[in-house]
C-alpha cells in the first residue's frame, strides 16, 4: 500500500501535504516510460521526508539505524505522522516496486539442491566438526575455512551472488552497496549449529522483524531439516499491507511516547518488533515451519517476522549461515 494512501485515513497530515506525497510516491512507483532517472529517487524520497518531517538527507531517518533510542526517530509527533512507516515504505522503494521479486513481495525463497551432489556430504561432515555455537565467531567464519566441502561453497558456488542478488547488490548495480554487502558476506557468514531445547524459553522463538527494511539472512542446510527438528519460521507476507501498516502505526506511536506492552520485550522498542502468533493469524496470515530436504538454501527477508522453531525433542541443527542489512537503506 502507498504511504499517502494510507496516511490519508488517520487524518494527521493535510491535504496540501498529501498531495505533495502524493505526487512523488506515483512518480516512485510509476511505469517505465514515466520513471525517474535512478539517481533521481532518493531526490524524491528526501523531498517528502523535508516536507512531512523536516528532515535533511544526511538523517539518521535515512541511516540503518533501527532503535527506537533517538530522535527523531521517537518523536511522538513525527510518529503519529508516520515517520516508521514512512520509514519501512519509502525504503521499498530503493528500486521501482515492479522489478521486486518473491523476496521482497513475501519474502521467502527456498533454493533445493543447491550445491552439486558430491559437496553435499563434504559440508554435512565438515559442519558437524565446528563447534557448537549460534553466533559467528573467530574460528567459525565461512570465509577461513579450509576442508574441501567448505571451501568450494566460497570458492565456486554461486552463494555470494544468489544471496547479494536478492538485496540488489549485483557488480553491475552500485559500487557502493555491492562493496558494503560483500565486506557483510564476508564478515557474517559462518558455521552456525543450533542447539534445540525443547521449551528453552529462547526469545528467538517469538516472532519478530530484525528491521524496517529488506534485509537478509540464509541458511544453506547440507541435512534434512524435518519438522521435529526445529526448522525456521516464517511469516510470508507484504509488509506493507494495510492490516501490517496499521499493527506498525501502532506500536510505532506506543514505543514513541513509551507506552509500549512489556509483554514483547525489550528488542521491541529497538525496532526488532515483536509480534504475537494470535494477531499474525488476526491478519488471516500463518506462521509456517519451514522444513526441507538436505542440501537447500532457505533465504529470507528479515524485515519479515520470523522466528527460530521448536523442537519435540533436543536435536542439533547445522548450517552455513548469514546475514546482511545495507547501511544506507534508501538509497539505489
Ligand atoms: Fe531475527
Amino acid at each position: 500500500m502507498k504511504f499517502y494512501e494510507y496516511m490519508k485515513k488517520h487524518k494527521v497530515i493535510n491535504e496540501e501535504d498529501l498531495a505533495f506525497v502524493k505526487e512523488r510516491e506515483d512518480d516512485l512507483y510509476a511505469d517505465q516510460k514515466y520513471r525517474p532517472h535512478i539517481s533521481d529517487r532518493f531526490q524524491l524520497i528526501q523531498e517528502v521526508g523535508k516536507k512531512l518531517y523536516n528532515i535533511e538527507p544526511n538523517s539518521i531517518v535515512y541511516s540503518a539505524h533501527k532503535s527506537f533510542d533517538t530522535l527523531p526517530l521517537n518523536n511522538p509527533d513525527m510518529n503519529r505522522r508516520g515517520l516508521h512507516l514512512f520509514r519501512m515504505i519509502f525504503s521499498r522503494y530503493r528500486f521501482p516496486r515492479d522489478q521486486d521479486t518473491t523476496f521482497d513481495k513475501s519474502g521467502l525463497v527456498i533454493m533445493e539442491d543447491f550445491l552439486k551432489d558430491e559437496f553435499v556430504k563434504l559440508v554435512s561432515e565438515e559442519c558437524a566438526l565446528y563447534p557448537l555455537i549460534t553466533n559467528k565467531q573467530p574460528d567459525n567464519l565461512l570465509v577461513d575455512a579450509q576442508t574441501p566441502g567448505l571451501k568450494h561453497v566460497v570458492v565456486d558456488s554461486p552463494l555470494k551472488e544468489v544471496v547479494l542478488s536478492f538485496i540488489r547488490c549485483k557488480e553491475n548495480q552500485s559500487k557502493y552497496h555491492y562493496d558494503d554487502a560483500s565486506a557483510k558476506y564476508r564478515r557474517n557468514t559462518f558455521i552456525q549449529r543450533v542447539l534445540n531445547k525443547v521449551d528453552d524459553k529462547d526469545e528467538q522463538k517469538v516472532l519478530h522483524k530484525d528491521i524496517f527494511f529488506p534485509a537478509i539472512k540464509f541458511w544453506y542446510f547440507p541435512d534434512e531439516v524435518k519438522e521435529e527438528y526445529g526448522p525456521f519460521n516464517f511469516v510470508e507476507a507484504d509488509m506493507v499491507s494495510e492490516p501490517m501498516l496499521d499493527f506498525f502505526y501502532e506500536q510505532s506511536n506506543m514505543i514513541a511516547i513509551d507506552a509500549w506492552d512489556r509483554s514483547r520485550d525489550r528488542s521491541h522498542p529497538e525496532g526488532s518488533m515483536r509480534i504475537f502468533d494470535h494477531e499474525i493469524s488476526d491478519m488471516g496470515l500463518v506462521r509456517k515451519s519451514v522444513a526441507v530436504p538436505a542440501n537447500t538454501l532457505v533465504i529470507a527477508n528479515v524485515g519479515n517476522f520470523h522466528a527460530r522453531g521448536n523442537v519435540t525433542k533436543e536435536w542439533t541443527r547445522n548450517s552455513i549461515h548469514g546475514s546482511i542489512r545495507i547501511n544506507e537503506p534508501f538509497r539505489p
